[in-house]
């Protein structure tokens, strides 16, 4: 067994043990993937100030995301088909967010469903993300649903009316189940774990969909299903009644932008998610950490602001918070460790992301999370 030490460490044995079909899925962003990489490295340019002979006991990194209490401002970000990273994935990292103490947010594109999730981890409250369909019916139902199973936020993700181009996704073929083509039964060959894993469970589809939405059996290409499917009239009127319909906390993801962010505002939600969909939407859009400071500054006061797209580590997170982020969530990092090594592996990314933030904010001369702000940035990097 390799010795992990940090993300990089999980990334590189998720890229040995699941499918090349799915680990590009994730390891992916669109076109030129240019955004994709400005996520990461623009959180290298900004600096930490170093202080010293500050008294750094007791430390802590418990905050609060939508009045909810959390071990540290980082939530498990909603990703799709996460049950082909590893057998049952979402079951498996909601038990390890729920361990540690964070939000799990379970994607509409899941492959475990939300009763799956909701069963195995013990009617544990969770968050669920939704994507609106052309089905008004299904989204409703899919709303109903998430309430029955007792989640406590609804994050509405906006930047995914249509769909960026992926280019691997299309050469790969992708599709859960996949097919059994040639190249992928001899890809699949090389990965027996994750062959056996998925020998071992009956959740191969997209569980939330399939059986419920009327027509659809097999979804054949995501990337058509999609595009068939989710509703490009999509607008804030939607957001209104979707709103009411929930009738709990209300999280909007996807905003990068000022006079969205006060959109967003206007419309009575909890927060907002600064993202760009992890570099997968809109290729040539500003790295999530470089629009943050703006979105805090135009409506930092009358909304919870949080963020994701990039996080590798806890340096980020705390960069991040103190850019003005009340929370972040981590998409990449997570699905790395499980893809890794099942519940354990996400386990062991929230550990070592909960490690680096608590040291760095001791080096950086602060001993609680609420207390970081820019004065722990190096001026002239941010
Ligand atoms: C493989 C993958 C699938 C994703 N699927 C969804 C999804 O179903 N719904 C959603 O709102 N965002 C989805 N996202 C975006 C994430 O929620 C999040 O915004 C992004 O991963 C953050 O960037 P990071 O991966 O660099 O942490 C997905 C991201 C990845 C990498």
């Amino acid at each position: 067994m390799p010795v992990i030490t940090n993300i990089e460490d999980l990334r590189v044995l998720a890229q040995k043990r699941v499918p090349r079909m799915f680990y590009d899925y994730a390891d992916s962003g669109s076109w030129t993937e240019g955004t994709y990489r400005a996520n990461e490295s623009d959180f290298d340019k900004i600096l930490l100030r170093q202080r010293v002979a500050v008294n750094m006991e007791n430390r802590t990194t418990r905050t609060q995301m939508i009045g909810q209490d959390v071990a540290m401002p980082v939530a498990i970000a909603p990703t799709g088909l996460t049950g082909m990273q590893h057998a049952d994935g979402e079951i498996l990292a909601a038990r390890a967010a729920k361990k540690a103490g964070i939000p799990f947010t379970l994607s509409t594109m899941s492959i475990c469903s939300i009763e799956d999730v909701a069963k195995e981890t013990g009617n544990h409250p969770f968050w669920f993300q939704l994507y609106v369909m052309r089905d008004r019916d299904f989204i409703e139902r899919l709303i109903d649903r998430a309430k029955a199973a007792g989640c406590s936020a609804l994050v509405l993700t906006l930047d995914l009316q249509i769909i960026g181009q992926r280019h691997k996704d299309i050469r790969n073929g992708l599709s859960a189940p996949p097919k059994l083509t040639i190249p992928n039964i001899i890809n699949m060959m090389t990965k027996p774990r994750w062959c056996l894993g998925m020998l071992g469970t009956k959740r191969r589809e997209f569980g939330n969909i399939v059986g419920h939405v009327k027509g659809v059996e097999n979804m054949g290409s995501l990337s058509e299903w999609t595009a068939k499917q989710f509703d490009p009239a999509l607008s804030w009127n939607d957001v209104e009644w979707i709103k009411k319909r929930w009738g709990g906390k209300l999280i909007l993801k996807g905003i990068q932008d000022a006079e969205d962010a006060q959109f967003a505002v206007d419309s009575g939600a909890d927060a907002l998610i600064v993202s760009n969909h992890g570099g997968r939407q809109l290729d040539g859009a500003p790295s999530s950490i470089s629009a943050l400071p703006g979105i805090v500054d135009a409506v930092g006061q009358k909304i919870e602001v949080h963020m994701d797209g990039g996080i590798r580590s806890g340096q980020d997170v705390l960069k991040a918070v103190a850019l003005g982020a009340k929370g972040t969530y981590i998409g990449r990092a997570f699905l790395y460790g499980l893809g890794a090594m099942g519940e354990a592996g996400v386990t062991k990314a929230l550990e070592i992301i909960h490690k680096e933030l608590d040291l760095t904010m001791a080096f950086c001369g602060r001993t609680d999370i609420k207390t970081v702000d820019k004065a722990i940035l190096l001026p002239g990097t941010f």
